[in-house]
C-alpha cells in the first residue's frame, strides 16, 4: 500500500504574499510543494524553509498558464506520492492597459493563470480532500472582484470570477470537512504592480499598501478557520459593504479615475 505525506500547494511561492505564506506555513510546521515560474529562486526558498524549519519541501519550476505544465506538475505531485491537503491558488498577475490596445496574448495568459490554473488544480485536487473529509482550499481573489476595472477590464473580471467561483464551490463543499476561502487584498506592496505597469509612486502613497506579510498572517489565519471571505484591511471591508449601494456605473467611472 502506498503512504501517502500531506502538503499544502502553494501556487507563486517565489514572491509577494506566495512567499510570505510559504515561509509562515513553513514555521507552523506544514510540509510544501512551491510553485511558480523562477526555478533557482524556488529551489533557494525550498532550501531554507527545510533548513530553518524542519519540514518537508520541494520545489516544482512551472508556468501555470500552460495546461502542459499544469499536467506535469500534478504527475510529479503524484509520482512523490504527496498528498495535497491544502491548496493555495495564489499566483496570479494583472495589466493596466486601456483593452482596445492591450496585447491578447496578455490578455489570455492572465485568463489561462488567474482563472483556469486555479480551477484545474482544485478540480484536480479536492476530491482527495473528500475523501479523507479534511482538507483547505484558499484561492487569492481581491476586493477588484466586487467592481468593474476600467482600464485593468480583464484583471477585475477574472478576479470576480475567482470570487464567485469560491463563494460556490463553499456551499458545494458545506459539512464535507474542506473548507474554501477567498481571500481578498486591497493594494500590497509586491512585485505586482510593476508586472502590471501599475508603478505611481505617488498613487500608491494615496493607497497605503498594506505588506506582503501581513496578507500572509490574516490569510493564513482566515484559512485554517475556515472563513469563506476574508476581505484584508477594515477600509477595504467598508468599501466593499458600501459598494453594495453605489450604481455600478457610477463605480466604474470612479476605477477608471483612479487608474488614469
Ligand atoms: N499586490 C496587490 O496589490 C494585490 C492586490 C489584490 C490581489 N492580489 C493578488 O495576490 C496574488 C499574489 O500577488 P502578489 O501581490 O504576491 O504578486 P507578485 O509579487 O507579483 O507575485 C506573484 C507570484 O505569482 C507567480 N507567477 C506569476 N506568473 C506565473 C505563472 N505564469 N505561473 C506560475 N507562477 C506565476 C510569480 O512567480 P514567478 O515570476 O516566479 O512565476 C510570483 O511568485 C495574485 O493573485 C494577485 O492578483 C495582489
Amino acid at each position: 500500500m502506498k503512504s501517502f505525506t500531506p502538503y499544502t500547494l502553494i501556487t507563486g511561492a517565489s514572491g509577494g504574499i506566495g512567499f510570505e505564506l510559504a515561509v509562515l506555513m513553513a514555521s507552523k510546521g506544514h510540509n510544501l510543494v512551491l510553485t511558480s515560474r523562477s526555478e533557482e529562486k524556488l529551489a533557494n526558498i525550498a532550501r531554507q524553509l527545510i533548513k530553518n524549519h524542519n519540514i518537508k519541501a520541494i520545489a516544482i519550476p512551472a508556468d501555470l498558464s500552460l495546461a502542459a505544465n499544469r499536467e506535469r506538475l500534478i504527475n510529479e505531485i503524484r509520482a512523490q506520492n504527496i498528498e495535497i491537503e491544502i491548496l493555495v491558488n495564489n499566483a496570479g498577475f494583472g495589466d493596466l492597459s486601456a483593452f482596445e490596445t492591450s496585447s491578447m496574448a496578455k490578455n489570455q495568459e492572465m485568463i489561462d493563470l488567474n482563472i483556469t490554473a486555479l480551477t484545474h488544480l482544485t478540480r484536480e485536487f479536492l476530491p482527495e480532500m473528500r475523501s479523507s473529509k479534511s482538507g483547505r482550499i484558499m484561492n487569492v481573489a481581491s476586493i477588484a472582484a466586487f467592481m468593474p476595472g476600467p482600464l485593468m477590464s480583464v484583471y477585475y473580471a477574472s478576479k470576480a470570477y475567482v470570487l464567485s467561483f469560491g463563494e460556490a464551490l463553499a456551499q458545494e463543499l458545506r459539512g464535507s470537512g474542506v473548507t474554501v476561502t477567498t481571500l481578498c487584498p486591497g493594494p500590497v506592496a509586491s512585485g505586482f504592480q510593476e508586472r502590471a505597469d501599475f508603478n505611481d509612486p505617488t498613487l500608491m502613497k494615496i493607497l497605503k499598501p498594506a505588506t506582503t506579510t501581513q496578507l500572509a498572517q490574516y490569510g493564513y489565519k482566515s484559512m485554517m478557520k475556515g472563513k469563506r471571505l476574508a476581505i484584508h484591511g477594515r477600509m477595504n471591508r467598508i468599501m466593499v459593504f458600501m459598494l453594495r449601494f453605489s450604481p455600478r456605473s457610477v463605480v466604474a467611472r470612479l476605477v477608471m479615475k483612479l487608474h488614469q
